[in-house]
């Protein structure tokens, strides 16, 4: 029997057992992989405490890059042997093996390793929606990223840059400054040194961003918003601090007719159409060098609790994975 990690009742991360499960057969339209590398992600951490609601009991995780082993009926496309990834599975992927919906795999080419394919399916996939479908990033823009030397903002910093933006980011240290600045970030600020609204306005002479991207909720509320440009979108979409408080409609308005968004990739990668549409996008750039996945943290899978509580911490930089 593999083993995997199990959440009975939500709460601490010590909640996460290391045990043997039974996996049955594929059912239909399902694949058996065998894991490789799995992805560890803040939206794990919101799912063990209860965040975000997921039925009891259940095994974490919605990022992994594994090996066909058994196909179930009614698949096409995958065969016994196929290298695949997901980042759209939501749950069940901290385990050795897991029976995945087929439509939400992956073909995975062999210039991309298994921690990079497990690292960048989840996040790659949101950086790819944020920047080219929820606010269509150019050449000539001017960005921010809040969390820039996280799992996802590297990826973001430096696809955004390959586009032709010039991208500010903000970041808890001058270590991850100067990552930051490595992976695309031209203008990096610590905020724990730097007032950045400030600092944003400097660089954009006074006119704001046309876009924010916001993961840290709560702490960079209503901070944020004061960092755009008159019809500027804030791209609310994650919540590492906190959920964003619940705020009056006219506050957009008086800070400049902005927008406002609350995403998630599961509702762009929605489909397999969707999915296989923006990975395609995703390889390309991983591909060709534009984006290099940084994958800074590996830890056996039996070791889960310890990953979540540095990426809670603020300890982690670029990408975590679990090897099984
Ligand atoms: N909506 C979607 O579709 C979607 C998809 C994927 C990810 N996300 C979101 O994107 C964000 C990034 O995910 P990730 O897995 O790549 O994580 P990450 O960015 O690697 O880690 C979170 C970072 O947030 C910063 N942070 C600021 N305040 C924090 C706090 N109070 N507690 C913890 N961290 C804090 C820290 O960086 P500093 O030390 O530099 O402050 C920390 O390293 C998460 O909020 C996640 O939920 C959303």
């Amino acid at each position: 029997m593999p083993k995997a990690i199990l959440v009975e009742k939500t709460g601490a991360p010590s909640v996460m057992k290391f045990r043997e499960v039974s996996l049955g057969k594929p059912g239909k339209g399902e694949v058996t992989v065998q894991a490789k590398a799995i992805g560890v992600n803040f939206i794990d951490i919101y799912q063990r405490t209860g965040l975000y609601a997921v039925p009891l009991p259940f095994t974490p995780g919605g990022e992994m890059c594994g090996v066909v082993i058994e196909v179930g009926a009614g698949v096409k496309g995958l065969k016994v042997g196929d290298r695949v990834a997901t980042g759209t599975a939501g749950t069940g992927c901290y385990a050795e093996a897991a029976n995945l919906d087929a439509g939400k795999l992956v073909k995975i080419p062999e210039e991309i390793s298994d921690a990079e394919a497990a690292a960048m399916m989840l996040k790659g996939l949101t950086v790819q929606y944020l920047i080219c479908q929820t606010y269509r990033v150019k050449k000539g823009d001017t960005i921010l990223v809040q969390a820039a030397a996280g799992g996802v903002g590297l990826i973001l910093c430096q696809w955004a840059k390959s586009l032709g933006a010039t991208v500010i980011g903000t970041v808890g240290s001058d270590v991850k400054a100067r990552l930051a600045k490595s992976h695309g970030c031209d203008y990096p600020i610590n905020y724990t040194k730097q007032d950045f609204v400030k600092r944003v306005k400097a660089i954009t002479k006074g006119k704001g961003v046309p876009v924010v991207y916001d993961s840290i909720g709560k702490d960079t509320f209503p901070a944020s918003l004061d960092c755009l440009q008159k019809r500027g979108l804030f791209v609310t979409y994650g919540n590492a601090s906190g959920p964003v408080p619940a705020f009056p409609p006219a506050m957009l308005a008086q800070k400049g007719s902005l927008f406002m968004t609350r995403p998630t990739l599961f509702n762009y990668a929605s489909t397999p159409e969707e999915l296989r549409r923006m990975a395609n996008d995703l390889i390309k750039v991983v591909k060709s060098g534009a984006v290099k996945i940084e994958v800074n943290h590996h830890y056996a899978l039996k070791d889960a609790a310890k990953a979540h509580r540095d990426l809670a911490a603020r300890k982690t930089t670029g990408s975590i994975v679990l090897v099984p």
